[in-house]
Order: C-alpha cells, then sequence, then structure tokens
C-alpha cells in the first residue's frame, strides 16, 4: 500500500541539484574540527555514516570563515585560506561518495571583531553594525563561498536563524534601523541581497544558495510567521533558490531546538512559518524542528507545507536512521529531544547522542 511518505525517498531536484530523496541533515554544529578549524578523521567519519545512513543532502555544522573578525567556538569549522584545504576536499569528496550530497553552512556573525553586534542596540553592549562592515561581510561570505565552490561543494547555506546578528536583521524587535536595512520588509532583507550578490559575483550566479531563517523569534515584537511570510518573495527575487525556516533566538522563550519548556515542546514546532513560507513564494520550502515521525513526514509534503525536510537530533542519535525507514520499519526516530547532544557541543566534548552511550553502559 503506498503511503503519503513515500514521496520522500523519491529524488527531488532541489536548486540545480539531484538529490537521491527529500531529506537533509541540518546544519548542526559539530565542535569537532581539527586545531585549524578543517575537518579531521573524527569528523569525516561522521559525515561518512550519514552520508551511508541515506540523507540526500548534509548541510555542514556552521562554518566560520573569519574567526579573527567574526569569532569561533571551539572545534567549530573555518574554511579559509589558512586551513587545510586538502583535508576540506577529502571530506567533500567522502560525502559523494557516499551518495550524498554536502551544503555548506556559511556562519552567521555574533561577534565582530570581538564585540558582541547587531542591527540595532536593542540592549546594553550590543555594537551596531555599520554600513561599511555589512559590505566587508557580503565580501567575507563571497569569498568562503568561492572556496567551497572549488572545493567541490553543492551549495552554500546562508545562516540568517536562531536570534544571531543576520537573523535579528528580519526581526521587527532586534532590527530598529532607520536606514536602508530597517524598517520595511525589503530593508530588513536587503543585507541577505548583498550577500547574495556577492557571492554571484565572486562564486559565479549559477553557485547554488539557499537560506535557513527564521520565522518565528519567540520574543514579545519579534518575528512571526506572520511577518515572515513577505521575506519570502524578497529572497527569491534576491536569487535564494530555498528556504529553509526555522525559529527562536539565544534569549527568548524558543531556541534553535523548541520551546525552552520541555512542558511546552510539542512534533514540528517551527511548521507553521513553513507552511506560510511555502504559501508566499514557488522556492523550495525545507521544515526543521521537531520532525520524528514518518507520519508527520507524509502530512508535511503531501500538504504541501513544505518540500523536503531537515533533521538535526534524530540524526544525531541515528544516523542510519533514513535507511532504516525506507527499509520497512517506520518507528519514530530514537531521539527524545534531551538535548544533552548540545551541551556536549557546547562543553567542546564534540557531538554524539548522550542517551546511546547511557543505555550502552552496563548496569
Ligand atoms: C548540537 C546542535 C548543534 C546545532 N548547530 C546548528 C548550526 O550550526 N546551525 C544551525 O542552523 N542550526 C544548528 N542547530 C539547530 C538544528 O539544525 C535544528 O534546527 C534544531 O535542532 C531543530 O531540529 P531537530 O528537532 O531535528 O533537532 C543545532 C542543533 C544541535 C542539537
Ligand atoms: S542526546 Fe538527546 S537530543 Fe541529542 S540525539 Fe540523543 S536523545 Fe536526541
Amino acid at each position: 500500500m503506498t503511503q503519503p511518505f513515500d514521496i520522500a525517498f523519491k529524488p527531488f531536484k532541489f536548486m540545480s541539484l539531484s538529490m537521491k530523496n527529500r531529506f537533509i541533515r541540518s546544519a548542526t554544529i559539530e565542535g569537532m574540527a581539527e586545531p585549524d578549524g578543517s575537518p579531521g578523521n573524527a569528523l569525516r567519519s561522521l559525515y561518512e555514516n550519514l552520508g551511508a545512513g541515506g540523507i540526500g543532502l548534509i548541510s555542514t555544522g556552521s562554518c566560520c570563515p573569519d574567526p579573527e573578525w567574526i569569532g569561533a567556538s571551539k572545534g567549530q569549522l573555518v574554511l579559509n585560506e589558512k586551513t587545510d584545504l586538502s583535508a576540506w576536499a577529502e571530506t567533500v569528496q567522502t560525502v559523494h561518495r557516499n551518495g550524498a550530497l554536502i551544503s555548506l553552512q556559511m556562519a552567521p556573525f555574533v561577534f565582530l571583531g570581538g564585540k558582541f553586534t547587531g542591527p540595532s542596540v536593542y540592549k546594553e553592549g550590543v555594537c551596531r553594525i555599520t554600513t561599511d562592515e555589512i559590505d566587508r561581510l557580503a565580501d567575507v561570505y563571497a569569498k568562503i563561498a568561492v572556496m567551497a565552490r572549488k572545493l567541490g561543494m553543492d551549495a552554500v547555506q546562508v545562516h540568517g536563524g536562531h536570534g544571531y546578528g543576520l537573523s535579528q536583521f528580519l526581526s521587527p524587535f532586534f532590527n530598529q534601523r532607520e536606514d536602508d536595512y530597517g524598517g520595511s520588509p525589503e530593508n530588513r532583507v536587503r543585507i541577505f541581497a548583498d550577500i547574495r550578490r556577492a557571492i554571484a559575483d565572486k562564486a559565479g550566479a549559477d553557485f547554488p544558495v539557499w537560506i535557513k531563517m527564521n520565522a518565528f523569534d519567540g520574543v514579545p515584537g519579534g518575528l512571526t510567521p506572520e511577518v515572515a511570510a513577505p521575506y519570502g518573495p524578497l529572497l527569491k527575487k534576491a536569487g535564494y533558490g530555498a528556504i529553509e525556516v526555522t525559529g527562536g533566538v539565544m534569549a527568548g522563550t524558543h531556541n534553535s531546538r523548541g520551546p525552552i519548556e520541555k512542558t511546552q515542546w510539542f512534533e514540528g514546532f517551527y511548521l507553521e512559518g513553513a507552511q506560510k513560507l511555502k504559501a508566499a513564494v514557488d522556492v523550495p520550502v525545507c521544515a526543521v524542528g521537531g520532525i520524528r515521525k514518518l507520519e508527520m513526514i507524509g502530512s508535511i509534503l503531501s500538504r504541501g507545507t513544505a518540500d523536503l525536510i531537515s533533521l538535526s537530533r534524530p540524526v544525531i542519535r541515528e544516523p542510519g536512521l533514513i535507511n532504516r525507514w525506507a527499509a520497512g520499519d517506520s518507528a519514530p526516530a530514537r531521539c527524545i529531544s534531551c538535548n544533552g547532544c548540545f551541551t556536549m557541543v557546547m562543553k567542546g566534548e564534540g557531538l554524539f547522542c548522550v542517551q546511546e552511550i547511557k543505555a550502552s553502559r552496563p548496569g
């Protein structure tokens, strides 16, 4: 008997790319890079397992183009001329050999030149980014996109989510600017258009670029799906080939992993944003956040809420989840959303499922 989720396992054209299915590993900072920021054996084998486990496209952990200016956290990926490019190239080849595509997620800024920076001084201690710095930022992203293309990566993703610097531009709460970068939807999206243009100029207009963006901040006066929907056509016009829809900010009621209060967690917690974006724009929309069951995946795809399915924690616990589902074992993902993996990455321990470790210990 055919099922609404069957379509998830069929090939899908994504920008100019051909994916073997509709499953994406959502960008997940691994904290496992070598001291120079390049991927070593540990990270390569993680990607190898994800590719071999059936994921169609791996969006890398947030990768920093310039740690001296933007600031990178411990073990975060870095890509620039000072990093080991042969290690990077080997990683891209490993993913391709395992049948998956790879897209580089370009880190958003939080600090610029060591200073906590955003579009506006929404609280004490935040520096307002200048237009010169915005120009420089666009060039930095263009440079990393050139390198990603040369390495054979299939795409790059701009990280416009989770309340970091770029995400804040989209938000009526964080972005209080009165210049060309604030106020109207066109102005709030302008920095993304600048980055997209710089990438097209330097890396070629045909190199696929997509965005992960917030459609819900979870702070009073912040971004909501209704406010976010009109950004869709503007991003498409700017040249973004697909939109992954997320939510949450560092100090709100929600973070990238859903409602902060565990009692308020629900499946598919950012789907409303995906649905509103999908209704507003005709580029592929990718749903992410708390997707754990094939029934929900079937419903998202068959109702046209989104075109692609992104998973982070489910494939930390089960890198072979997609192959398991494809083979007919339709039990939900085993991830219980405890966020233990996130805590470990933040402590610099690398990316792994703490529940799997607990389960493997005798007694
Ligand atoms: C350990 C960890 C690291 C993450 N790092 C990133 C990141 O680098 N970039 C990003 O856009 N989202 C990041 N996220 C958020 C996930 O991509 C995803 O949006 C979120 O976890 C919700 O999806 P899920 O319920 O499938 O995990 C991270 C999440 C976790 C658990
Ligand atoms: S540590 Fe918790 S949230 Fe992370 S993958 Fe394991 S079960 Fe899921």
